[in-house]
């Protein structure tokens, strides 16, 4: 283990529990390369690390994490469930499985993966993560593709995840869930917050701001996320451009460059929707 150039800042969440302000997201990659990529990124500094039942790619993540080096408790370790595991005792089931192929004895953050309403039992799923957390298994829990009127089921029962990870970039500001999250403490991580490095990247707002800040433009989408607050999990599989997403911080977007990219919020028809689709 080499000693970091730079570690992300952290936020609190609403239960106490530090968490990393800019992670490693590891969708698509499979066990082996998620195990390669996983240590190399804690070696930078990366100490996020966000993973899924559905990735299948938890036992690479576990085995990265183990090769790094780095302790443990410095790593602030997500997943998510399936929809099958939506009731209060399929959760523990879930989440003793992930564990397994972790290698792990707790997790950070434990996710529901897509609300899936027409199964309608989100509400239940979260409150078996309730359980975790008082067993010690979690140290946080949250949602993942929650809109407010999912996020609205678990108000009303006065029930408040730790995190929301929704789709966010510059292209999908969705101030609408985002408004929610202030209002109730909810931490806003963001799920491809770089666009999938698509036209995102090309857009002249982003190119002049990375102009005038000697940046890349992935670097200034990443800050604008973190200048608001939100959490990013930037996937990468390339050495020189996770150490330039980690390396993201250290340098601040004026309300002009902030206005000019917020201002490429557009509809995107394409946009999954978590009414409709989820796994
Ligand atoms: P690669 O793994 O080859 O770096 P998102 O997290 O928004 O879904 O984006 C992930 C995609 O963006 C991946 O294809 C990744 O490819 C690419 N990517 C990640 N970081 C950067 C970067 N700093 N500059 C350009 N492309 C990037």
């Amino acid at each position: 283990m080499s000693t970091p150039s730079s570690l992300a800042p952290t936020v609190t969440l609403g239960n106490g529990v530090a968490m990393p302000r800019l992670g490693l997201g590891t969708w698509p990659m499979d066990d082996a390369q998620a195990a390669r990529v996983v240590a190399r990124a804690l070696d930078m500094g990366y100490r996020l690390i966000d993973t899924a039942e559905n990735y299948r790619n938890e036992r690479g993540v576990g085995e990265g994490l183990r090769a790094s080096g780095v302790p443990r408790e410095q790593v602030f370790v997500t997943t998510k469930f399936n929809k099958q595991w939506h009731s209060v005792e399929g959760v523990q089931q879930a989440c003793d499985a992930s564990l397994q192929r972790l290698g792990l004895d707790y997790v950070d953050l434990l996710l529901v993966h897509w609300p899936n309403p027409d199964q309608d039992r989100y509400v239940e799923a979260f409150q078996g993560m309730v359980r975790l957390l008082e067993a010690g298994k979690v140290r946080a829990i949250g949602t993942s593709n929650f809109k407010h009127a999912h996020l609205q089921r678990l108000f009303d029962l006065g029930l408040v995840p730790h995190v929301n990870q929704i789709h966010l970039d510059p292209y999908h500001g969705r101030s609408d869930v985002v408004q929610v999250h202030r209002e109730r403490g909810i931490v806003t991580e963001s799920w491809s917050p770089l666009g999938r490095a698509g036209a995102l990247l090309q857009e002249p707002a982003i190119l002049a701001a990375a102009e005038r800040h000697g940046r890349t433009a992935a670097q200034v989408v990443l800050r604008w996320h973190t200048q608001q607050g939100y959490v990013p999990i930037p996937k990468s599989a390339d050495p020189l451009r996770l150490q330039q997403n980690l390396d993201s911080f250290g340098f601040t977007l004026s309300d002009e460059e902030m206005a000019a990219i917020s201002a490429l919020d557009r509809v995107d028809p394409a946009m999954l929707d978590s009414d409709v689709f989820g796994h």
